[in-house]
């Protein structure tokens, strides 16, 4: 049977930092009720010439770098992404040419919003295990910064932008040891990020105006906690293992209280659970791939580790993914 395994993780944050205390220039905010509601101190956002694809390229070249591999050893690309430099072509194929990846692979994207990068792996371990791709570059690249209405303090203190990276290769070691893909759309109207649909209105004004994130904070807060918590018992279940079994968990990082709120519910110590919101925000697709290289150049996450990736986002969508690095 053929097997997934992680070769290279990397990532790339962009320079200018948003402190709380630049929200509270912006909004009527303070550092103090970000820091207790969310544990965001602070996070990237985007320069001028930066976007989903060129955030992208910084992490993949990093990806592949620790990898040692060449570009031109890729045969599949994956983005996820709900901030895409175009509608078409995809930020995937973007890439490819900016990897100046001469050989004719499949590339594309797909959008599970926050989940994103967590729908992608399993894609691409899905190629890899039907055998035909050996070396797929699975990337998650945001730059929500710019989907948010920068008078609303419920959600523009929230999300940052920022890109992670990964190289999935076929092994004969299972990396990847289990995958689950959940989605349900009667949430939709929860959080969500319009485009096209604004065009159908009558209001034909509505066409100049720029599409903004929208969300219910609380329900999101509420079914995140509960998907999330049923998505780890069943994965812990279906391998049979426990969380003493797990040296690290690494959830979509949207709201250090959400991640409490798993910890306690679940009984599971809050130090195996990977947090860097504090410096990141939430950015969407690239957040668990961020985390992942974060602790791996930190020496926290190491080769044998087993660590469960539980993404959730708009849709509603999650999954959960049980790997060995
Ligand atoms: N600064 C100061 N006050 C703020 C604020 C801000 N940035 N944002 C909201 N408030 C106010 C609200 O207006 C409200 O005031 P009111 O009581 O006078 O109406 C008060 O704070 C409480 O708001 P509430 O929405 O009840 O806060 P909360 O405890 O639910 O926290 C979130 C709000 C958004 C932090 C929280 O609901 C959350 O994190 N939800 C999940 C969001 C998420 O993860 N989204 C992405 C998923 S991928």
């Amino acid at each position: 049977m053929i097997h997934s395994k992680i070769l290279g993780v990397g990532s790339y944050l962009p320079e200018k930092i948003l402190t709380n205390a630049d929200l509270e220039k912006i909004v009527n905010t303070t550092d103090e009720w970000i820091v207790e509601r969310t544990g965001i101190s602070e996070r990237r956002i985007a320069g001028e010439d930066e976007t989903s694809a060129t955030l992208g390229y910084k992490a993949a070249s990093q990806a592949l770098k620790k990898a040692e591999i060449s570009a031109n050893e890729i045969d599949m690309i994956i983005v996820a992404t709900c901030t895409s430099d175009r509608f078409f072509p995809s930020t995937a194929c973007l890439l490819q040419d900016k990897l100046s990846i001469n050989r004719n692979i499949p590339a594309f994207d797909i959008t599970a919003a926050c989940s994103g990068f967590v729908y992608a792996l399993v894609i691409a371990e899905q190629f890899i295990r039907g055998g035909i791709h050996k070396n797929i570059l699975v990337v998650g690249t945001e730059v929500l910064s710019r989907g948010l209405d920068w008078t609303d303090r419920n959600t523009c203190v929230l999300f940052g932008d920022g890109a992670g990276a990964i190289i999935l290769q076929a092994s004969s070691e299972p990396g990847i040891l289990s995958a689950d893909l959940y989605a349900q759309g009667k949430y939709k109207e929860i959080l969500s990020l319009p485009s096209f649909e604004i065009l159908a209105t009558e209001n034909s004004q509505k066409q100049l105006l720029l599409p903004h994130l929208a969300m219910n904070g609380k329900e999101v807060f509420k079914l995140a906690s509960k998907f999330v918590e049923e998505a780890i018992v069943e994965t812990l279940a279906k391998n049979k293992l426990t969380h003493k079994d797990i040296d690290w968990i690494i959830p979509h990082q949207a709201n250090e209280r959400i991640m409490y709120a798993i910890s306690k519910k679940l009984n599971i110590s809050f130090d195996k659970f990977v947090s860097t919101i504090k410096y990141h925000g939430n950015t969407s697709a690239a957040s668990i791939p961020l985390a992942l290289d974060q602790f791996i150049d930190e020496g926290k996450i190491k080769p044998g580790h087993l660590i469960l990736l539980e993404g959730f986002g708009g849709g509603m969508t999650w999954g959960s993914i049980l790997i060995k690095y």
